[in-house]
């Protein structure tokens, strides 16, 4: 069974690669290089043995959309990552957003409704939640305007392929991530982050390796327990053994509906000190860390209600905070031959 996977070489794509090989799959990696490496797939290939097709293509150019699958005819199904995914970015330079992360999902659409059947799996976000009222977040949560035109992309991107399902062979798995850190346990593969790292943990590893100063933990004036905002940060392991569970779903026609919803998250919330303490056990060094104001458009807690995924989907995250951060950690020590 060939699988294709957009945005394959970023940081969730490759690590679900590698579990779509784990679970004996063929896999076509598309990925337009802008934000990851080529070098992903010699990783990939330390880990499994298997070297994925790569086709370079930007999503954004419809003919070239269209060639690939009259190329490869015999795909049983597509895990889209391929998006841009900073917030703050996406503030700036909205447009940017909305041609690459909608303009790019109508294009692969277009192409699959022209099938008899097939199954998508979309990378949405908890994001499409805003501050939800109520902690553990359910996938029946309003979704609100979002914070920023990123989380308007995840938001309309759902709303996009229920419309298109209802009229078509296209059945799909929308899964809303939490906050996904870590590294492949060979440390083979892991986040990339380009220039300053926008979110919280490689900015952690980056300090405790020397290359950052100190964390700035943006604010500890929040309504939690100790002042710090809280989030559910989930292995990214796990969550790529979230798409493959989706993916089989779709394939042994086991969906209850044509679209279904479910969050990939541990269930647990960890405050920013939370993980700075943690981090500090897992590696053993204090880290430098001081606290600034608050981050324009951060929400003060996210953490997920789980027992759809575990109940429905049959997935649940098996990783626990340390193991993760300690996975980020060996990665970090690796890319910077510190280890
Ligand atoms: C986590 C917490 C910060 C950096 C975003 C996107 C989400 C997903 C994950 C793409 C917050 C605090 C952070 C720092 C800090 N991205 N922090 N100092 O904002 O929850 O989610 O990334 O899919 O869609 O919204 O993640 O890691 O940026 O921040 O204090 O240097 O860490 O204030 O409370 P976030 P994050």
């Amino acid at each position: 069974m060939r699988i294709v996977v957009t945005g394959g070489l970023g940081f969730i794509g490759s690590h679900t690669v590698v579990e779509l090989y784990n679970q004996g799959f063929e896999v076509v990696i598309i990925d337009n290089l802008s934000n990851s490496s080529i070098d992903v797939l010699e990783g990939i290939e330390k880990i499994t043995g298997e070297k994925p097709v790569f086709v370079q293509l930007d999503l954004r150019d419809k003919t070239s959309v269209a060639g690939f699958f009259k190329q490869y005819t015999d795909v049983a199904g597509v895990i889209h990552f391929a998006a841009s995914k900073a917030v703050g970015e996406s503030v700036e330079n909205p447009l940017l957003y909305y041609e690459n992360n909608i303009g790019a999902l109508v294009y692969l659409l277009q192409e699959l409704q022209q099938k008899d059947q097939s199954c998508f799996i979309f990378s949405s976000s908890c994001t499409v939640y805003g501050q939800a009222e109520k902690m553990p977040i359910t996938e029946s949560a309003s979704v609100q305007p979002a914070m920023s035109p990123y989380g308007n992309t995840k938001r309309i991107g759902e709303e996009i392929i229920r419309d298109v399902a209802k009229v078509s062979g296209i059945k799909a798995v929308l899964l809303r991530y939490f906050n996904p850190i870590g590294a492949h346990a060979t440390a083979e593969i892991g986040e990339l982050p380009v220039g300053v790292p926008q979110n919280l943990v490689p900015f952690i590893t980056q300090t405790a390796i020397g290359l950052r100063n100190e964390l700035s933990v943006y604010g500890d004036d929040y309504p939690t327990a100790d002042g710090t905002c809280v989030r559910d940060y989930i292995h990214v392991v796990d969550l790529a053994k979230a798409h493959v569970v989706a993916m089989k779903r779709l394939l042994e026609n086991k969906n209850l509906e044509k679209v279904e919803t479910f969050n990939v998250g541990t269930g647990t919330g960890s405050s920013v000190l939370e993980v700075i303490q943690a981090f500090e056990k897992v590696s053993g060094k204090p880290l430098p860390y001081k606290f600034v104001g608050r981050r324009e458009g951060d929400i003060v807690e996210a953490y997920a209600n789980t027992d759809r995924a575990n109940a429905v989907l049959g997935w649940k995250a098996e990783a626990t905070l340390e193991e993760a951060l300690g996975s980020a950690w060996k990665w970090e020590q690796k890319i910077r031959n510190k280890s």
